[in-house]
This record gives C-alpha cells, sequence and structure tokens, in this order.
C-alpha cells in the first residue's frame, strides 16, 4: 500500500513563486494558488490556506525568496513579514533564522542571493520529508494491528512537506499491512479535523471515525481507544506542548481513562529557549470564526468571545513524544536542541 501524495505544496516554475493547496477549501473543493508575492505568502499564512507548524516554516522559506531578487534587505523585510502572520508555531521562526543566515552567507546581490535562499528552503523542504518518516518509524510501535487511534486537529501530511507528524505512524503502520482505524476531533472553529484530517485519511484508505471535540471524553471512556496521538506547534524545553486548542481537554480526559497521550513533532518544533508552556505566546483568532458557521451567524452578532488558536498541555500529561530522534521522554527533550 502506498501512501498518496498530496502536492499541499511545490515551486512554481523557474521558482518564481509557491504554488499551494488551498485549505480554507477542502474538502469541498481542491484548488491550487499560485502566490508570487510576499504579501499574497503573509495572507495564505494568516488565513490558513496554508497551515500546520512545518508547513508554515516550509511555506514562509519558500515565500520569502521571492524577495531575493530585490537584495539583502528586501529579502530580510519579507522575513519579518512573514514571521509576523502567526506567532505560536516555532516552526515559523526556525525556517525564517535559517533562511536570514543563510541569505546574510551569501553575500552576494541579486542572482547569488537568490540561488542561495532558493537552495536554503528547498533543503527545509527536503529535510521535513526526512523528518516525518522518521518520526513515523518511531511511533510504528504504538499503532499496533487493530489499533485506534484518537487525534485532534490536523497533524498529517497536509501540515507538513512529507506524511505528517501525529499521522505518520499511522501511514507508516497501513504500508505495514496493519489494520489501524483514527478517530479524528472536528476541531472547531476551523474543523481541520474533520475538514482535513478526516480528508487525508480517507484519501488514504484509512477509517476514520469524526466526533465533535464534545464528544473526546466519552469516546475515551468506552475503552476502544489505543493511544492519543497528536501534533505539536511548540514544544517547551521542560516538555509542556501548545497545540490546537481542545488538544488539553483530550490530554485530560486520557488521563483520566488511562489511554497513553503521545505528541509527534520534528526537532525544528522545540524551542529550547523557552522554559515552560505559559511562556508560549497563544495566538488569539478573530471572534467572527466563533460567531459564524459556514458563514452563518451561530451566536448574537456582538457577543463577546474568547478565541484563542491554541492551548498549553502540560509535560506531565504527555506519555512520550514521537520525534524524528525516537520516542523521547520530557527529560530527553534535549537531544532536539
Ligand atoms: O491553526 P493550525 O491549523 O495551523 O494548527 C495546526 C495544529 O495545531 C497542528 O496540530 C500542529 O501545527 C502540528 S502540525 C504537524
Amino acid at each position: 500500500m502506498t501512501i498518496p501524495q498530496f502536492h499541499q505544496i511545490a515551486w512554481l516554475p523557474d521558482q518564481a513563486g509557491v504554488r499551494i493547496l488551498d485549505q480554507t477549501l477542502l474538502p469541498r473543493e481542491e484548488r491550487r494558488l499560485d502566490v508570487t508575492t510576499i504579501e499574497q505568502m503573509a495572507e495564505a499564512i494568516r488565513t490558513l490556506r496554508v497551515r500546520g507548524a512545518p508547513l508554515i516554516g516550509i511555506a514562509a522559506a519558500m515565500g520569502s525568496t521571492i524577495a531575493a531578487s530585490n537584495g539583502l534587505v528586501s529579502f530580510l523585510e519579507a522575513c519579518d513579514t512573514l514571521e509576523a502572520t502567526r506567532p505560536t508555531a516555532v516552526n515559523l521562526m526556525w525556517a525564517l533564522r535559517r533562511m536570514r543566515e543563510r541569505a546574510r552567507r551569501a553575500a552576494g546581490a541579486g542572482q547569488e542571493l537568490r540561488a542561495a535562499v532558493i537552495a536554503e528552503a528547498d533543503a527545509i523542504w527536503t529535510e521535513d520529508r526526512t523528518l516525518c518518516g522518521a518520526i513515523g518509524r518511531a511511533g510504528l510501535h504504538l499503532v499496533t494491528d487493530g489499533a485506534t487511534v484518537l487525534t485532534h486537529c490536523n497533524a498529517g501530511a497536509l501540515a507538513t512537506g512529507g506524511i505528517g507528524t501525529a499521522l505518520a505512524p499511522v501511514y507508516l503502520a497501513q504500508a505495514a499491512g496493519r489494520k489501524v482505524r483514527v478517530i479524528a476531533g472536528e476541531t472547531r472553529p476551523l474543523l481541520q479535523g474533520s475538514r482535513l484530517t478526516a480528508w487525508e485519511l480517507t484519501r488514504a484508505g484509512i477509517p476514520v471515525t469524526v466526533i465533535t471535540d464534545s464528544m473526546a471524553a466519552s469516546r475515551l471512556r468506552q475503552g476502544d481507544v489505543s493511544c492519543v496521538i497528536v501534533g505539536a506547534d511548540r514544544i517547551a524545553a521542560n516538555g509542556d506542548v501548545a497545540n490546537k486548542i481542545g488538544t488539553y481537554g483530550v490530554a485530560l480526559a486520557a488521563r483520566e481513562h488511562g489511554v497513553p497521550f503521545y505528541v509527534a513533532a520534528p526537532y525544528s518544533t522545540f524551542d529550547a529557549a523557552t522554559m515552560h508552556g505559559a511562556a508560549i505566546p497563544i495566538e488569539e483568532r478573530a471572534p467572527g470564526e466563533v460567531r459564524e458557521f459556514h458563514g452563518h451567524p451561530s451566536a448574537p452578532a456582538d457577543v463577546p468571545v474568547w478565541n484563542p488558536a491554541f492551548d498549553m498541555t502540560p509535560a506531565a500529561l504527555i506519555a512520550g513524544y514521537v520525534t524524528d530522534r525516537g520516542l523521547l521522554t520530557a527529560k530527553e527533550l534535549g537531544r532536539l536542541g
């Protein structure tokens, strides 16, 4: 069984820009968007046309190259613009730091700079594909024949340059001939679980059942979930994890019902400079995302709304970190630095 390719990102011919799969339109429509300006890429990241911590980093890195023909100053300004789009996923800052360092080393202007940053963006993308494969192998033993994995949000292929983080062990288990089933939390308010995780798993022929977020605790109590695997937007030095809003509740319920809760992420999601989860900046998004559902009002027009895009799960609730350097405990996370 081969794992399907989703072509979530690609270069335009002659690296004149970036072609992205517009994830806001899924599952209704599979449409690709050609991004040829920095503003367009910033908008695509801000509005979640392209999303998921590793893919945001890759998209920003590839997108930043658009500014390189205008010289180093323009390039560095473009990096600042792209970095300001979303605050929580540290992969964005990690990728742009690499891009800035490569640009400064390239020294020359124009074509030389452009070639150097395109090579770096390409390396970031290629590396992420390798990291996803390594995460899949590190977590493969967690997904035994007949396993049911509960996940939240989308930490699959659509969130990365490869086969995903949380879903990588699932894809490899299926490729190894194991029967595996996924329960996907819908992920209010933007529905990454029902729109994206269910879409890519269905494409891959992996049985998936969608639940609303409020059903996760009851489902974990039923006793048929083998483990929970989620992705991460940032892992602090002590192992606390920022991930999609709702993750913390799933972790609490998993603990209560004795279901192991794992976080899958590459080293680029580990932030050794942030000591604990409370110091991770949590993005707050527009109230309209909660007041409306599919373009229709789902609350009084002016009712106050709290809309954090992420929450923080303390390390104490996490059974292990499925990383490209193996399955680690919180104390072993220093190996990712
Ligand atoms: O707001 P999103 O859709 O970018 O949030 C995505 C998540 O929270 C993912 O779980 C996380 O980025 C890990 S993706 C491998």
